[in-house]
């Protein structure tokens, strides 16, 4: 693979004041696809603004996908990269749902680790911290005819940062929303496609206009059962039972997730995936069974839901404390990434 290096090297961030996904690191991983040579043209380049015609399809049609994955780096300067092998057989998946081709998984994990490598500097080490991997592929052809392109980028872009939430892990405030809709059964809610986010944003400002984080998804046919918040998975804790809503094809297949389920049930938990109404998790709430509320996601790692709003009424969770396996799940992921507690279940790739 080609090298190219960058003549001058940015400044490295303030690591107390990195927020999430605003400082880019030096160099970009990228290749390019057409159907005479497939994917080609792998190298790492300066990191540096690349220009479009702007017939390109992605700006029309969106037909573009992205993927989510954390490095860290400890005392040892060991780099350590959390479960990669997933994302980019999940980036396949989306892949195949957006008309896009596959890539080579192993191709762009060697890819990633010689960029990860060459940018190690960048990995930030004080606690909470990680370098955010963005892998993204977008549909490059000059057209205007809506099909499928025959031409993509793939690039990986790093960033250095902090918390996802600009509180930290305080508790977040949701918003049950109960008029605009993500995701559909047989759309791409379960794809990582770039269009899910932009469906998203509209129900995301009101919410926040209103003082939430972030909105809580209900189903599409009948606004009925949790699906997911967007950027995060959703857990509860009712009477002792963690339960996650099953992946009936709306809802994004989180690494984050999975790896709560694994950690739990390895754990002695009663960890289970099954449909789960929003009526029943009011009830829970309002019997004093609602133990425990909390999102998973690469960027938002673990977070506390300490509030609930839905039809009006305002649902508080544990007090609007983070709760006992809230805490335990993210002291475990967070000890297994950066390397404090043993990686028992083989999900850290060392470099
Ligand atoms: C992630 O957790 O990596 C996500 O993709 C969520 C969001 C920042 C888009």
């Amino acid at each position: 693979m080609k090298i190219i290096k960058a003549e001058k090297l940015k400044e490295k961030p303030d690591q107390s004041k990195l927020g999430f996904g605003k400082y880019f690191t030096d160099h970009m991983f990228t290749m390019r696809y057409n159907p005479e040579q497939g994917w080609h043209d792998a190298k790492i380049e300066p990191y540096a603004p690349v220009s479009f015609d702007l017939a390109t399809t992605v700006f029309h049609y969106a037909q573009g996908i992205f993927e989510g994955l954390k490095a860290f780096r400890n005392e040892k300067g060991e780099i350590r990269v959390f479960r990669p092998e997933e994302n980019f057989k999940r980036m396949n998946r989306s892949a195949e749902r957006m008309c896009i081709p596959k890539i080579d998984e192993k191709q762009v994990l060697e890819g990633l680790f010689e960029l990860l490598k060459l940018e190690r500097d960048w990995i930030p080490t004080a606690p909470g911290t990680a370098l955010y991997i963005r892998p993204s592929i977008i549909a490059t052809k000059i057209a205007l005819g809506v099909h499928a392109s025959t031409e993509y980028l793939f690039f990986i872009i790093l960033s250095p940062v902090g918390s996802y939430y600009a509180h930290g892990l305080a508790p977040t405030k949701l918003l049950v929303e109960d008029y605009y809709t993500r995701a559909t059964v047989g759309g791409t809610g379960e794809s990582k496609c770039i269009a899910n986010y932009a469906v998203s944003l509209k129900a995301g400002e009101e919410a926040e206009k209103k003082g939430f984080d972030q909105v809580l998804w209900l189903d599409a046919n009948e606004k009925k059962y949790v699906e997911e918040v967007g950027s995060m998975n959703m857990f509860f804790v009712i009477d002792g039972e963690v339960v996650t809503p099953a992946l009936v094809g709306s809802i994004l297949p989180g690494i984050t997730r999975k790896s709560c389920i694994e950690l739990l049930r390895a754990n002695g938990y009663k960890a289970t995936e099954r449909r789960v109404s929003i009526d029943e998790v009011i009830e829970a709430q309002k019997n004093g069974k609602l133990d425990e509320a909390f999102g998973t996601g690469t960027a938002a790692v673990i977070s506390p839901v300490g509030m609930m709003e839905y039809k009006g009424k305002d649902y508080v969770v544990n007090g609007g404390e983070m709760g006992k396996i809230t805490k335990w799940l993210y002291d475990t992921i967070t000890g297994i990434q950066s390397g404090r507690l043993e990686d028992k279940y083989g999900w850290v790739v060392k470099l």
